[in-house]
C-alpha cells in the first residue's frame, strides 16, 4: 500500500504525450500508487497574471489600506491556490530544462503560491516552511547531461533551483529523478531513458515500504 494519500503531479512539459519527464513521472506513480492522484498541467491551467497590481495589492492588504473588491479576489485566489497546493502529501513536479532553468508556467506557478505567512513565515531572521512533513519528487529531463559531478554540473539551475525551492518551503523528503542526455544518438538517448525508468522504479519500491520501520 502506498504511504501517500494524495500526490500532486506538477507537470510542466507542454509536450503531452511525447513529454519524456511526463513518461517517467506516469511510470513513477504507477510505481507508488497513491490512494489519490490529481495531475496539474501548467501549461493548460489558467494561471492567473502576478503583475504589479497584484504585488502593491498584498502590501496595501499587510498594511491594512482600502482596497478594491478586484484585489481582495486577486489575493483569495492566491490564498485557495496555496490551500490546494498544501492539500497534498506529496508532490511529484515533472520538467524540462528549458534554457538552463525550469519552463516559464512553473515559474510561474511558484511565484504565485510562495509568500510570506501563506507557504513560509519569518521569524526572528530565521524561516520556516509551511510544507514541512511532505515528500517532494522532482523528476527532470534535458538534452545535456548536467547531472551532479558531471562536467556541466554548474549549468543547472533547474533541478537545483527546485530542490532548494521546495527546501525552502520546508521539505525535507526530497527525490530526483535525472533523464539526460535526450539529445545525441538513438543509442544514447534510449540509455538515458533506461536510466532513468531503473531509477523510477527503485524509487517507486522505496517510496512503497513504510517511512519509518
Ligand atoms: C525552449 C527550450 C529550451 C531548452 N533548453 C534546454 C537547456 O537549456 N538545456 C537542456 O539540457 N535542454 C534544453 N532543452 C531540451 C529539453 O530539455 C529536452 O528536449 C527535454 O528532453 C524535453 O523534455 P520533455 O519531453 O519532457 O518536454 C530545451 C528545449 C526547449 C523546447
Amino acid at each position: 500500500m502506498s504511504r501517500f494519500a494524495r500526490l500532486l503531479h506538477i507537470e510542466a512539459s507542454p509536450r503531452g504525450p511525447r513529454s519524456r519527464s511526463s513518461d517517467v513521472a506516469r511510470r513513477l506513480i504507477d510505481g507508488i500508487a497513491p490512494a489519490t492522484v490529481e495531475t496539474l498541467n501548467l501549461f493548460e491551467a489558467d494561471l492567473p497574471p502576478f503583475d504589479g497590481t497584484v504585488i502593491e495589492g498584498r502590501y496595501a492588504l499587510l498594511a491594512g489600506d482600502a482596497v478594491s473588491p478586484d484585489v481582495v479576489a486577486q489575493w483569495d485566489a492566491i490564498r485557495a491556490r496555496i490551500d490546494h497546493f498544501l492539500s497534498f502529501d506529496a508532490w511529484l513536479f515533472s520538467a524540462p530544462m528549458w534554457n538552463f532553468g525550469v519552463p516559464y508556467p512553473l515559474k510561474h506557478y511558484i511565484d504565485l503560491i510562495t509568500h510570506p505567512g501563506m507557504t513560509f513565515t519569518v521569524q526572528d531572521g530565521g524561516v520556516t516552511g509551511l510544507a514541512a512533513g511532505r515528500t517532494a519528487i522532482v523528476i527532470g529531463s534535458g538534452a545535456l547531461d548536467i547531472r551532479p559531478d558531471g562536467p556541466m554540473a554548474a549549468l543547472d539551475h533547474q533541478m537545483t533551483y527546485l530542490n532548494d525551492w521546495v527546501g525552502f518551503i520546508g521539505v525535507t523528503d526530497i527525490h530526483r529523478v535525472d533523464i539526460r542526455p535526450t539529445y545525441g544518438s538513438e543509442c544514447e538517448v534510449s540509455a538515458a531513458m533506461d536510466r532513468a525508468y531503473a531509477e523510477a522504479d527503485a524509487l517507486a519500491a522505496a517510496l512503497s515500504r513504510p517511512a519509518r520501520v
